[in-house]
């Protein structure tokens, strides 16, 4: 569904991506993991088709991204939610205006079919009830699932989060993980999950990819990710045990 194959980028002399190759099934959802600034956000932009490849192919869907034009770009990205790293909504808007807004600039639904489903979206992510509430005057957990909804109410076929737990407690960004899980399991979305969060996270996917020094690094089931014994990997996701389907940590 997503395969990125020999991608090169940099930014002013610094050479982020020096030839990273991933490859997601249909239905797959990969976590992505590395230091702070080797480049999770970036790759999220280029399966997105926000940034363009210096050099290699990232393609959706087997189309290439950097081919796609026009309508068919557009209709590439209609399929394809985004929850940004920070989450923003629209300050000036409401939960429901904010939940509402890709629905009415993307769709030609009724305001009544867009007010129905908006309104199930809500209840999905547990926000019914705060529909005419700003962003200012709800939690920091509140405007991820405002956010959450927003991404998934066009019901996309791939899933992009950008650290969708970061700001939150730990017990808010456990829900928030949950959340993920139970709607890839209804809705069955290809997804890319950035994270800090190795423990939680680790429990929810198929498999993990590490980036490190402009390359993947390391990749495997999350259980094989707990027994490698690279020094890098070891350093950075610590000595937890972690497999699908439930977390066994160690720590
Ligand atoms: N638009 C841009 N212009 C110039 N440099 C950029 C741009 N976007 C990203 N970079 C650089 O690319 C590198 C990777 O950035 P990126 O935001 O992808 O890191 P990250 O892995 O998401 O980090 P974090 O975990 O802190 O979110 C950084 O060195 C950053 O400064
Ligand atoms: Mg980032």
């Amino acid at each position: 569904m997503i395969k990125i194959e020999n991608l090169y980028r940099s930014f002013d002399g610094n050479e982020v991506f020096r030839g990273i190759s991933l490859e997601i099934m249909k239905g797959e959802v990969l976590a992505l993991i590395g230091r702070s600034g080797c480049g999770k956000s970036v790759l999220l932009k280029h399966v997105s088709g926000l940034m363009k490849p210096e050099k290699g192919r990232v393609v959706v869907d087997g189309r290439e991204m950097d081919m796609v034009r026009g309508r068919n770009l557009t209709s590439l990205r209609d399929r394809l939610g985004f929850l940004f790293q920070g989450g923003a909504l629209f300050d000036s808007m409401n939960v429901f205006e904010n939940v509402a807004f890709p629905l009415k600039e993307k769709t030609k639904l009724s305001d009544k079919r867009i007010q129905a489903r908006v309104f199930e979206e809500l209840e999905n992510v547990g926000l019914s009830g705060s529909e005419y509430k700003y962003p200012s005057q709800i939690s920091g957990g509140m405007v991820k699932r405002a956010a959450l909804a927003r991404a998934l109410v066009g019901d996309p076929e791939i899933m992009l989060f950008d650290e969708p737990t970061t700001g939150l407690d730990p017990v808010t960004g456990h829900a928030i993980i949950e959340l993920i899980d139970s709607c890839h399991r209804r809705l069955h979305f290809t997804g890319i999950i950035v994270t800090h969060e190795i423990s939680k996270v680790f429990g929810i996917v198929d498999r993990v990819a590490m980036l490190h020094e402009g390359v993947v690094w390391a990749e495997g089931t999350p259980s094989e990710f707990s027994s490698f014994e690279d020094p890098v990997v070891r350093t950075f996701v610590g000595d937890s045990t972690i497999s699908k389907g439930g977390m066994h940590e160690k720590i």
